[in-house]
């Protein structure tokens, strides 16, 4: 009986092995291709935050924020893990091509695709600074970075994708971290700052704290990225506690479609 009952839950197996791999092609069972894949060792398992906060900071259409639909340049169009999506890439260029900022700080360079992207597109004399964390230094950032960071931290290169564009000598990479690097020649000095560091609560409040300060004194735009991601709980609610309890923030407005939080500051 005892035997009976293991083939049947064998031949089962087989069976849903098998309808894994065919309808996996498919968007609503690729989960379930990626399941198999993580038990297999194929990659981390990403960590999913469970208890999304609720999202408070409006979401508007891009031709709200950008009516004009400037000209714009994608450079690296596609997206590895890591990366921003495409549509959040066509969005963040749109809003630099319709502002056309001369000086930009980005926190969190990766593998520069957005540096590269926001330099194609803003004024032709501009300059982008981009800011990554050594991978040696995970261990020994000043404050605690989230869970799931440290797979974008090491990496084998930082800013791989501007190097040896076209660009390359209107990006400017430094190392450091975020919380604890001397800003003092770039403050006061930014058209658009760019978060997208860490995704602890801790770093998405000093990040943007040092946004603000690096903005030039009559303003600028910050944008943020993953408010609202399910896999960045931390990072919504800090976001949500600058919309309401900063009133400079008030006019935060997240991207329809993605994860991208932009707020101009007059
Ligand atoms: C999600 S990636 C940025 C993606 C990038 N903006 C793009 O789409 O092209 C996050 C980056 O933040 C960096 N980072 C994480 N913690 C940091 C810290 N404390 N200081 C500086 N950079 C940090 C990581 O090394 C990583 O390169």
């Amino acid at each position: 009986m005892r035997i009976l009952s293991f083939i049947m839950r064998y031949i089962v197996s087989i069976a849903a092995n098998l309808w894994v791999s065919v309808v996996g092609i498919f968007p609503k069972y690729r989960e379930a291709c990626y399941e198999a894949g993580y038990r297999l060792g194929w990659r981390e398992r990403p960590v999913v935050d469970e208890g999304l906060p609720p999202l408070e900071i409006p979401s508007v259409a891009l031709k709200t924020l950008v009516p004009d639909a400037p000209v714009c340049r994608i450079l690296e169009p596609d997206a590895a893990n890591g990366n921003v999506t495409e549509w959040e890439l066509l969005s963040i260029v749109q809003l630099v091509a319709s502002r056309k900022p001369k000086a930009c700080f980005e926190i969190g360079t990766f593998d520069g695709r957005t540096a590269l992207n926001i330099a194609a597109n803003m004024a032709p004399d501009g300059h982008v600074f981009t800011l990554d964390l050594p991978p040696q230094e995970v261990e020994r950032t000043a404050l605690a970075i989230a869970r799931g960071d440290e797979r974008f931290i090491k990496k084998s290169e930082s800013g791989a994708r501007f190097k040896h564009s076209d660009f390359s000598d209107r990006i400017t990479q430094l190392w450091g971290d975020s919380a604890a690097f001397d800003y003092t020649s770039y403050e006061g000095r930014m058209d658009l700052v760019f978060v997208d560091g860490s995704h602890s609560y801790d770093y998405v409040k000093k990040d943007t704290e040092t946004a603000r300060k690096l903005l030039k004194p009559e303003g600028g735009m910050i944008l943020w990225h993953d408010y609202g991601s399910k896999y960045w709980k931390d990072l919504t609610r800090a976001m949500n506690e600058l919309y309401r309890d900063v009133p400079e923030f008030k006019p935060m407005r997240c991207v329809g479609g993605t994860v991208l939080v932009c707020c101009e500051i007059r």
